[in-house]
């Protein structure tokens, strides 16, 4: 008896880009009072990308989106939809999505930007499987780019440090596979306005005589992070009937090793299963699971057929896991 198919999204490609400036901790000390041992020890970061004018929030996606497609073997004019994740997009509008599609020519898609701060990319993954489960689309670019060095205050040493800038993409494809097959198996997402003033940008198109800065109660968003992170992953977990020993790699978004390590121990998932890019990337937003994910896979960590759990916290605060098979 063949086995009964199910339509699901499955990533079909990953693409990545850095800017080519790297800045040391070292490079930081130089502009603010701080110091490589204080960054690492309550961080784990050692380097962040900084972009140059060139590499705009549309640039690094679009040289992602390439990337994606390439892997994927899919023509840009297959590509149905474009779902961009940003907070530093490079105009109020239009969506950088619609630059990113100009960009790489997928004529045929439509586009549109997304604002969940660090939870961007599993908000944009979430909205993309919705609408391959809807028959929508057939092929999605889901982007995460960020420049947050146009947006940090680098007289604030308590959070310029923390972030760097890059992108990364992923193509969706819709698939009819078997049950234990390949696919997004769930996405949960969630967020809390009351908790707004804990992580934003100080400014706006609306607010023209603020600055435009992020400003940021590291202790107070630590203090959530781990908690909120735990309960996404466990509702991700409790969805799929599964235990965190089912789950092969936990690819967490990399804001900061303390707040990683904190969610794999709730989790009870060993270090050897988690993915950290955080020591090379800086904390870059909605672009950071991807580019762990992609880092990753590239190195033949993350397998074919493998379960991946991907978790994410920021502004809003937004909060969200979402599961899938390779
Ligand atoms: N270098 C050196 N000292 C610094 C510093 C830096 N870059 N930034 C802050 N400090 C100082 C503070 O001024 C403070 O000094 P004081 O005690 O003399 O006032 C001291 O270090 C402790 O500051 P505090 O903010 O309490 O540190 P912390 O232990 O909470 O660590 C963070 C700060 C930002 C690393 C931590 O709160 C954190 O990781 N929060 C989560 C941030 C995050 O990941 N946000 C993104 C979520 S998407």
């Amino acid at each position: 008896m063949s086995e009964t198919l199910r339509r699901r999204a499955v990533l079909a490609g990953i693409g990545t880009y850095l800017p080519e400036k790297i800045v040391s901790n070292a490079e930081m000390a130089e502009r603010v009072e701080t110091s490589d041992d204080w960054i690492v020890e309550r961080t784990g970061i050692r380097q962040r990308h900084f972009a140059g004018p060139h590499e705009t929030c549309a640039f690094m996606g679009a040289a992602a989106a390439r990337g994606a497609l390439a892997m994927a073997g899919v023509a840009a004019e297959d590509v149905g939809a474009i779902i961009l994740a940003t907070s530093t997009p490079d105009q109020a509008f239009p969506a950088t999505a619609v630059h990113v599609q100009a960009a790489i020519g997928a004529k045929k898609a439509f586009g549109f930007d997304i604002a969940a701060a660090c939870s961007g990319f599993i908000y944009a993954l979430g909205l993309a499987n919705s609408m391959i489960q809807a028959g929508q689309a057939d092929n999605i670019l889901v982007i995460g780019s960020e420049v947050y060095s146009r947006i940090l205050n680098f007289a604030d040493r308590g959070t310029c440090v923390l972030f760097g800038d890059g992108a990364g993409a992923v193509l969706l494809s819709a698939r009819d596979v078997p049950e234990s097959g390949p696919g997004i198996l769930s996405t949960h997402l969630h967020s809390d306005g009351t908790l707004a003033d804990m992580l934003y940008v100080d400014g706006a198109v609306g607010q023209p005589d603020k600055p435009g800065h992020l400003v940021m109660n590291g202790r107070e968003v630590f203090r959530h992070a781990v908690t909120l992170l735990a309960s996404a992953v466990n509702e991700a977990l409790a969805f799929n009937n599964l235990t965190s020993k089912d789950i092969d790699w936990l690819v967490p978004h990399q804001a900061n090793r303390r707040i990683i390590d904190g969610v794999g121990r709730k989790l009870g998932m060993p270090p050897e299963r988690v993915v950290v890019t955080v020591d090379q990337h800086a904390n870059t937003s909605a672009a950071s699971i991807p580019l762990a994910l992609a880092q990753a896979m590239s190195d033949g960590r993350i397998k074919p057929g493998q379960l991946i759990l991907l978790e994410a916290l920021g502004g809003g605060l937004t909060w969200g896991s979402a599961l899938l098979r390779l």
